[in-house]
Parts: structure tokens; C-alpha cells; sequence
């Protein structure tokens, strides 16, 4: 069966962990996508040793010596793209905002994922700014990119409690385990169809959550639990 797997590209800038959870997931036979290229744009990149160690042809297309020229970055990502046969292009962690061309290139052919509830906190610091903002419920979007940063139709998103005594760090890794749970599912529904982008919507064939996440809890200080 692996003829039917689509060939899939990471695109990381950092530390890769999403990259690493979407490896373990690509293991099982049944995963409809083959990781089967790791581009970073930062020759430093942690993740890059991930890939090599899994196996995966790993490429450094640095975007510091092009400067302002995205379109022209944008021109040698593509072609080591198309060189090795790409049909799925997965954001993970990629630092880089995407021209309008490229993203309209491979529409409905690149997820994302974002560590925040989208559309709240869109770009960067989003742990941080749920802090702030003082939000009970925080948590990670996978999504098909569009060219407006972080808008892009939603796939999945998984929520976490924000908890007293909480700092960044520690919101920040809640989120992370969530990440690694849906990116790989995400990817899996795009590269099967399962998601797929159909007038600017997501459609998808994949179980749906029920019930609902709440924080604070109903009940505590001596309250009954039903109460609304
Ligand atoms: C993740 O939080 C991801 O959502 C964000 O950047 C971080 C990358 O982490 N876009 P890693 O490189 O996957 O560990």
C-alpha cells in the first residue's frame, strides 16, 4: 500500500518536537501520509537531527541570505519541493510568513499548526498573551493555510485549562502535548482526504468530540455541582 501514501514535506525552523510526534505517528503502516522530506530555513535547527535519525532526507534552504526577497526564498523551497515529489506541505514550527503566490500554489495542500485557539492570539507569543489576557481555556489549531497569518480554515484544535500559578513554560508545555496529539491526526485526515478544503470550509470525515472541557470546574466552595 504505500504507493498510496502522500508524500509529505516538514517545514521547521527549531527544536522539531512536532516533528518528532509526526515520525512516530508516519511509523505505523496504515498512515496515509510518507514523511518523505524535512526542510528547515535555519541550518541550526534541532529538528533537522530528528529527521536524519528517523531516516528522512533532511535540507537546510537558509532564508537569511535572501533577505527581504521571500518570493525569491520562496522559489528554491519550492523547487527542492517539487524535486522530491511533494503533495502535502506541513508547517511545523516554519518561521517564515508565506507570499500570497506560494500559499495559492499549494491551497488546500499545506496545514499548520498554531499553539493557540485560533482566531484568538494569531502570530507570535500566544502563551504569554492567554496569560494576559487571563483566558480559562487555551490550547493548539491545526489548520489549511491561507495567506492571511493564522486564519486559515480550521482542521482540529484541542483546548487545556489555563491554571492558577501557571507561567508561561508551564502553559506552554500543556499546549505542547496537545500538539503532538492532533497534528498527526490532522495530517493523517488531510493526507486521506478526510479533511479536505471545499469552498473555503473544511470538510471532514472524522469523529467528532462530544461533551464539553470547562474551567473552573461547576461546584467547589461548598457549592452543589449542578449548578449551571
Ligand atoms: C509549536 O508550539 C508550534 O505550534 C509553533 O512553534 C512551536 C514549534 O515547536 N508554531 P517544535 O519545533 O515543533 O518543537
Amino acid at each position: 500500500m504505500a504507493e498510496l501514501k502522500r508524500r509529505a514535506a516538514v517545514l521547521i525552523s527549531g527544536r522539531g518536537s512536532n516533528l518528532g510526534a509526526l515520525i512516530a505517528a508516519a511509523r505505523h503502516p496504515a498512515y496515509p501520509a510518507e514523511l518523505a522530506l524535512v526542510l528547515s530555513n535555519r541550518a541550526d535547527a534541532a529538528g533537522l537531527d530528528r529527521a536524519r535519525e528517523a531516516g528522512i532526507p533532511a535540507e537546510v534552504v537558509e532564508s537569511r541570505p535572501f533577505g527581504r526577497d521571500r518570493a525569491g526564498f520562496e522559489a528554491a523551497l519550492g523547487a527542492r519541493l517539487e524535486a522530491a515529489g511533494i503533495g502535502l506541505v506541513v508547517l511545523a514550527g516554519f518561521m517564515r510568513v508565506l507570499t500570497e503566490g506560494f500559499v495559492a500554489a499549494w491551497a488546500g495542500r499545506m496545514i499548520n499548526i498554531h499553539p493557540s485557539l485560533l482566531p484568538a492570539f494569531p502570530g507570535l507569543d500566544t502563551h504569554a498573551r492567554a496569560l494576559a489576557a487571563g483566558v480559562r481555556l487555551h490550547g493548539c489549531t491545526v489548520h489549511f493555510v491561507t495567506p492571511g497569518v493564522d486564519e486559515g480554515p480550521i482542521i482540529a484544535q484541542a483546548a487545556v485549562p489555563v491554571l492558577p500559578g501557571d507561567d508561561e513554560a508551564a502553559l506552554a508545555a500543556r499546549v505542547l502535548a496537545q500538539e503532538h496529539r492532533i497534528f498527526p491526526a490532522a495530517l493523517a485526515w488531510a493526507a486521506s482526504g478526510a479533511a479536505r478544503l471545499e469552498g473555503g470550509r473544511v470538510v471532514l470525515d472524522a469523529p467528532m468530540a462530544g461533551g464539553a472541557l470547562a474551567n473552573p470546574l461547576p461546584g467547589g466552595a461548598g457549592l452543589p455541582t449542578e449548578i449551571p
